[in-house]
């Protein structure tokens, strides 16, 4: 769901000035997420967006954040059956979004590894 980060104190002003901008006051809906695993260089830290959510253009903190290869394609369900099936009481929607993640035994990694860095 879209959220704007605005304080009620300021509501006005950053109106004004995202309207100025041509952006909305709302972030496009998200996911965050943070991924640990024991191969990995560090955690790594993202959002996910939604294909076609109209406030990615408009989007408060700029339209490139969300950039396509962030946005995960959705597919709704509508079916009475897979509605009860899954304990939901109205439609939902899903997407499936692949992460690949560079490790620490990638080929790769080990070509760009810095000297004396595990
Ligand atoms: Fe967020």
């Amino acid at each position: 769901m879209p959220y704007s980060n605005t304080p009620s104190q300021a509501a006005d002003a950053v109106a004004a000035a995202a309207a100025a901008l041509g952006r909305s006051l709302y972030r496009p809906a998200h996911i965050h997420y943070e991924i640990h695993h024991a191969e990995l260089l560090k955690p790594y830290t993202g959002e996910v967006y939604f294909a076609g959510d109209p406030v990615i253009p408009v989007d408060f903190v700029g339209p490139k954040i969300a950039a396509p290869s962030l946005q995960a394609d959705t597919v709704l369900h509508e079916d009475p059956e897979t509605i009860a099936a899954h304990g939901f009481e109205g439609p939902f929607n899903t997407a499936v979004f692949d992460f690949v993640l560079k490790t620490r035994t990638s080929p790769d990694t080990a070509a760009v590894r810095p000297q004396g860095t595990v």
